[in-house]
């Protein structure tokens, strides 16, 4: 039963892979301004807001987090490695965030009947109060996702392994996989501070 539900939250995890790898791209394009970060955000919405697209975009953030959840309830948390631990933190920071971001967005749309755009994203994150909070709330969605791949990273290379490796090659092994997913991770920090850079109005006035 948990390998079935791993390799489902795999492979959803991987469409929605799909999704933030275009979303990301999309917003490192506010590094040219905001009015290229819409432009770019108009052809993309060609793409994932495409009914059958988006209707499965919004099953895979329902399924990845309730079948991340199912798998922390499943994994006995307190045995876990420091990888496998940064996996479920991160991913219970991402459950909390996708259901607040999607939410937000699909009140934006249907309900407050405004465009949630670079501005909509962007005004937050600059005035005061809410800047308090949602600085670290986009900040932390963008590294949870970059930890959160960098520990299935990790732990899926120790995983093929396993098994057909001489005791002595393992310890080897394990540095090349620490630095590989250390590198994915410190890959994510760049890419968050490019980013927030643009939406706090660090990078141009906003
Ligand atoms: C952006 C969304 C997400 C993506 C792309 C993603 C991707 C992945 C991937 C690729 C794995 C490795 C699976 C494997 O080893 O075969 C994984 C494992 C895991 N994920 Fe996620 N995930 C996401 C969100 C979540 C959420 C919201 C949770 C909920 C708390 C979560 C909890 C977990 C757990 C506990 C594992 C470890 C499973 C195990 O080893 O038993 N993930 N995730
Ligand atoms: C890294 C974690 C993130 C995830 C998993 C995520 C996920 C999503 C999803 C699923 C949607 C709904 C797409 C749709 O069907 O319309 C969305 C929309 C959106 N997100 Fe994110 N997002 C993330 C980070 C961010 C960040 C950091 C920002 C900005 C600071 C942002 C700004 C937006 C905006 C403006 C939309 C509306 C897009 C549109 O209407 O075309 N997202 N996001």
């Amino acid at each position: 039963m948990r390998p079935v539900l791993k390799k489902l939250h795999r492979l959803s995890g991987l469409s929605l892979s799909v999704f933030l790898l275009l979303h990301l791209t999309n917003h490192l394009f506010a590094l040219a301004g905001p009015s290229v970060h819409i432009a770019v955000m108009k052809l993309l919405r060609h793409i994932y807001r495409f009914p059958p697209v988006e209707v499965f975009l919004l099953l895979c953030v329902l399924f990845q987090i309730a079948s991340g959840i199912f798998l922390i309830f499943r994994a006995g948390f307190f045995k876990k490695s420091f990888y496998e631990i940064v996996q479920v933190i991160s991913g219970l920071y991402l459950s909390f965030f996708m259901i607040n971001h999607v939410r937000a967005v699909l009140m934006a749309r249907y309900v407050w009947k405004i465009d949630p755009d670079f501005y909509f994203a962007s005004g937050v994150a600059v005035r005061y109060p809410e800047k308090l909070f949602f600085i670290p709330y986009y900040t932390l969605s963008v590294v949870s996702v970059f930890a959160h791949i960098a520990c299935a990273h990790y732990v899926r290379r120790i995983e093929s392994v396993e098994g057909d490796l001489s005791t002595s090659s393992l310890p080897i092994l394990m540095k090349k996989f620490r630095r590989e997913s250390f590198g994915i991770f410190i890959a994510g920090l760049i890419i968050t501070v490019l980013i927030m850079i643009c939406f706090t109005g660090v990078l141009y006035p906003l």
